[in-house]
């Protein structure tokens, strides 16, 4: 299993760890805005391999520009790869290294918030293909994950608040203490060292899940919830070329499964009232109108979690702390939640 480290002294920590697992070599992959932060770890003399930022990189062309540079440069199957970056970075590097030689050892320094939840633990790793998300890839833990908030201060606040999302999203489904902890929580604001205790109980939320189910059979689905409505919003975003940030999406999405399960498992609706506020606040969006509804329940039916053809699979909730996977609701019930969600946004 993937050893989870949370500090803010990473350079110690990477020291540490290179020195248990005794590699052959060490390689550093990061993109143009991390190489500063990975040539600030390369206490080794090591290579640091960079990529081009931006997932329209996460592609076959970047994952073989890095083996290629492995290959020419004399990595070894006993060498070590450390990623240091978001999500990109280490999605891309991950499968680099778990296809390399058959795979090789490697770390991930997560360096945005997106990345320390969610990206960066899980062992899910890939690259886009031809139109799609993530295509083609493998399920590779990585030997260990380093977790820090000190890269953060430099991340744009939009992506720091897209984070925070995952973090509601893991809050949400594991426990109300939690939760409510978060909520607390300044985001727009974000005390950066107070951030890293919330982050390490949050990531184990994940990592435990994964543990019990690694490849989404059972319980690990719990994860998608306010993914089906997210991912809704961020297709209609896409197709209407004004993007916005994943994180934005699920924190609109998980408000739509919350006033679904309010009304179909009886969820307490006092918490919609604190979500809305915090999205009201945080993550402002283009509202959402009647005419949209068509379109998004399409894209809901699309979806590629749902098992049979013209059913909407949801993750939902009975209150905080207790999902309930492989919920349906009927297009009816969606529309009045859309209606709900609307008014408690106050559009
Ligand atoms: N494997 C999984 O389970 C999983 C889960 C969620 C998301 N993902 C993937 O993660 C990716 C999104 O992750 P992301 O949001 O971290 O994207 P990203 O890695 O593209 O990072 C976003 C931007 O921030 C820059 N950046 C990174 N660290 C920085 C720092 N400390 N300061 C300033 N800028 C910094 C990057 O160079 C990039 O331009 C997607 O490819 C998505 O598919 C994977
Ligand atoms: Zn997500």
């Amino acid at each position: 299993m993937q050893k989870l480290i949370f500090t803010n002294e990473v350079g110690q920590a990477l020291a540490g760890l290179v020195g248990e697992l005794n590699p052959a070599g060490v390689f550093f992959l990061a993109d143009s805005n991390t190489r500063p932060i990975a040539e600030s770890l390369n206490a080794f003399g090591a290579k640091v391999i960079e990529i081009p930022a931006g997932d329209e990189n996460k592609n076959l062309q970047t994952l073989a520009s890095v083996w290629e540079v492995l290959s020419t440069s004399g990595a070894t199957r006993r060498s070590l790869l450390v990623n240091v970056g978001g999500g990109m970075v280490t999605d891309l590097g991950g499968f680099a290294a778990a296809s390399f030689k058959r795979g090789i050892r490697f770390i991930n320094v997560a360096t945005t918030l997106l990345g320390a939840v969610d990206a960066a633990v899980g062992g899910k790793t890939g690259v886009n293909f031809l139109h799609f998300k993530n295509e083609i890839g493998a399920f590779a833990p990585a030997d260990a994950v380093i977790i820090s908030t000190r890269y953060f201060s430099t991340l744009p606040a939009e992506e720091l608040r897209s984070g925070f999302a995952e973090m509601l999203k893991h809050g949400l489904i594991s426990s109300g203490e939690t939760y409510r902890r978060l909520l607390a929580f300044d985001i727009a604001d974000a005390d950066l060292e107070a951030l890293l205790p919330l982050l390490e109980e949050n990531v184990k939320v994940k990592e435990h899940i994964v543990e019990i189910d690694p490849r989404e059979q059972g319980i690990r689905k719990a994860l998608n919830l306010g993914h089906t409505a997210g991912h809704a919003f961020e297709s209609l975003a896409m197709e209407r070329r004004r993007p916005i940030p994943h994180g934005f999406a699920v924190a609109h999405g998980l408000l739509v499964e919350m006033v679904l399960s309010n009304l179909l498992l009886g969820f307490p609706s006092a918490e919609l009232h604190a979500v809305a506020a915090l999205l009201r606040e945080a993550y402002a969006m283009e509202p959402v109108r009647c005419g949209d509804y068509d379109a998004l329940i399409e894209l809901m039916r699309h979806d590629k979690k749902n098992s049979s053809r013209g059913v909407i699979n949801f993750t939902l909730l009975n209150r905080p702390g207790d999902p309930v996977i492989d919920s349906t609701a009927d297009e009816d019930t969606i529309r009045a939640a859309l209606d709900i969600y609307r008014e408690l946004l106050g559009q």
